[in-house]
């Protein structure tokens, strides 16, 4: 186990307001006293800033702007010590309709943070995604690793994987002291309602059907975004500069499967569903090997049970209607525009 622990004091966590940078400022905040947090966020369709309300204000600062505004990165990062990077364009089906933002926030937005991270020698975390090495069949008995080829798929994962090749050249030639995640698909509260278990949760209170691409067969890696936050954190003030770490909590599930737990808890028939378009280049399946993040650093997942991190998910959904129904009609009329 390595035995170097960083200690930061003054964070930025970019795209803090979104699913993921909210659930690690909360974690943060609640398990790390003496950190003070800068959420730095353009509050884009998918930023809110009632994922970070009512948190102590001399621990938490939010800043509304954007990731690629270099003279804004220049007046903001110095004086703090690192630099955490969720802010991104996230939604794959987003990246095939329009790519460009993605190129732009996920490449030209890395671009500027590293730039800002090498001038006022800053320490950096780049939050990344299991898509960047690509698909795996479903027989294939192997699972990603730190050593798997990247092999992108779509605009979004194609952007992520720039950005992590920008990381990896800027602590090689410039010194850079940043360390890089690769997590498999997070589920938990505060997900925008265009992904795929709150859409079905939403569509069912609604009383519209859940709507299931392809064959509904594609397998994703399920983690509890507080499993995501705990592993970040490790990783942060106790990864090597310059590694790799994947996150994943061995929670491979066929999509087909998930919406039938999610329909069973509404005590609604298993097939009460439409077969809608599907996504083109739609990966096949993900699966994270995690044994370098477990074994060197000693993170453990404590969310294994998904039966019950999802029942708290979809009842999270029921008292909640008030945070996801703004978002809710835009997304479905972007959805039935392409035949989603
Ligand atoms: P999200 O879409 O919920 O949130 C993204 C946040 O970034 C929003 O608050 C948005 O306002 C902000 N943002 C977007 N563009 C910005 C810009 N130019 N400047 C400043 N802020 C900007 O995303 P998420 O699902 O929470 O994902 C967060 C990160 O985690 C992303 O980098 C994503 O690639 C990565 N990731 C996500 C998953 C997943 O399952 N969702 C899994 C692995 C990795
Ligand atoms: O693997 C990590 C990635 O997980 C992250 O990098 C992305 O930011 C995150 O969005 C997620 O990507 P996916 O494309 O896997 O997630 P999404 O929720 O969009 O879809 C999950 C699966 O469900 C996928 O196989 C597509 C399918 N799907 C999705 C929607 C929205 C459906 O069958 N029906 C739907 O309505």
């Amino acid at each position: 186990m390595s035995e170097d622990t960083f200690e930061p004091k003054n964070i930025i966590v970019t795209g803090g307001c979104g699913f993921i940078g909210s659930n690690f400022v909360h974690h943060v905040v609640n398990s790390h006293p003496g950190v003070h947090v800068t959420v730095l966020d353009k509050l884009t369709y998918a930023g809110n800033p009632e994922n970070i309300a009512g948190l102590p204000e001399d621990r938490v600062e939010l800043v509304v702007g954007d990731i690629c505004d270099r003279a804004l990165l220049d007046e903001l990062v110095p004086g703090h010590d690192a630099i955490v990077h969720y802010a991104a364009e996230s939604h794959n089906d987003n990246s095939i309709a329009d790519p460009e933002p993605f190129l732009r926030t996920n490449v030209e937005g890395t671009y500027a943070l590293l730039e800002a991270a090498r001038k006022y020698d800053v320490r950096y975390h780049h939050v990344s995604t299991d898509e960047v090495y690509g698909d795996l069949a479903l027989d294939d008995p192997a699972r990603f690793t730190e050593e798997t080829p990247y092999r992108p798929s779509s605009p979004y994962s194609s952007t992520k994987a720039s950005s992590d090749l920008l990381v990896r050249a800027w602590h090689r030639t410039f010194g850079v002291r940043a360390t890089i995640s690769n997590c498999s698909n997070n589920y938990g509260p505060y997900q925008h309602v265009e992904k795929f278990i709150p859409r079905q949760i939403t569509n069912i209170i609604d009383g519209v059907r859940p709507k299931l691409y392809g064959d509904g067969l594609n397998v994703r890696d399920w983690i509890h975004t507080e499993d995501h936050s705990s592993a970040v954190w490790t990783i942060l003030t106790r990864g090597r500069i310059g590694e790799t770490y994947l996150i994943g909590a061995d929670g491979e599930k066929n999509n087909i499967t998930v919406l039938r737990e999610i329909l069973k808890a509404f005590g609604r028939d298993e097939d009460d569903f439409d077969w809608v378009r599907d996504r083109p280049g739609h990966d096949r399946r993900y699966a994270i090997d995690s044994t370098k993040l477990r074994r060197e650093l000693g993170w453990e997942p404590a969310h294994t049970d998904f039966a019950e991190g999802l029942a708290e998910t979809i009842a999270w959904y029921r008292e909640n209607e008030a945070w996801w129904r703004p978002a809710k009609e835009a997304t479905e009329a972007k959805y039935a525009a392409q035949g989603q």
